[in-house]
């Protein structure tokens, strides 16, 4: 996790301002519930998930707090960090960054480059349902149950960059075309 971001987690500053978040998406809901309109909070708010019991049940509040959360977190820190990687490696790459200013219609591939270049999660963590072999950044067996973590973008990018992927997978290429 950037060092940056464990400050702002840590200061007090920020836990109130993620109270008045939290204050606030529990606010939205509440409106969501009593005028649904056509987006994925009144989607939540009115959804029904399958219950315990065989049959459907209503998503608990908490829940429903806890999606809106998850939101907001996946939505903000996967684009700042995209965002802020891809202006940097623009300006590690200038002419990239040339190529692009000359030829607009190059933007989508480059969009999708920087997102592979950037690997903006910083954490993801899996659990081998079975005996697995792993070839790409760890290579050895897992068993069933163990766990596996790339922490940090150094791991993610060794694996959008691995070699056995793509075509001159370390290099920036703005216009890059081949998708995994
Ligand atoms: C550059 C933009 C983004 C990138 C690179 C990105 C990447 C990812 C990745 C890799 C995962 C899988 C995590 C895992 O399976 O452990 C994920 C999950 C998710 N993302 Fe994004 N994401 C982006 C933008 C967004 C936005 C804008 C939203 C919502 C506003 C969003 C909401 C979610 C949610 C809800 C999940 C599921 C989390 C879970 O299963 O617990 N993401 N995203």
């Amino acid at each position: 996790m950037p060092r940056w971001t464990i400050r702002a987690i840590a200061s007090s500053a920020v836990q109130s301002a993620q109270a008045a978040l939290f204050q606030y998406g529990t606010e939205l809901l509440a409106e969501k519930r009593r005028c649904p309109a056509e987006d994925i909070l009144s989607a939540a708010a009115h959804g029904r998930i399958p219950g315990a019991d065989g049959g459907e049940e209503n998503v608990t509040e908490l829940e429903l707090q806890m999606l809106f959360n998850l939101l907001i977190a996946a939505g903000s820190e996967t684009t700042r960090n995209s965002i802020a990687a891809g202006v940097a490696a623009l300006v590690q790459h200038p002419a990239q960054w040339r190529a692009l200013q000359d030829d607009h219609s190059l933007l989508p591939r480059a969009i999708e480059e920087i997102l592979r270049w950037s690997s903006s999660t910083p954490y993801n963590r899996r659990t081998a349902t079975r005996d697995v072999e792993m070839r790409l950044v760890f290579e050895g067996l897992l068993d069933r149950f163990d766990s596996i973590a790339l922490t940090g973008s150094i791991e993610w990018t060794r694996s959008n960059k691995h070699t056995g992927v793509r075509h001159m997978p370390v290099t920036f290429v703005a216009k890059r075309e081949a998708r995994p």
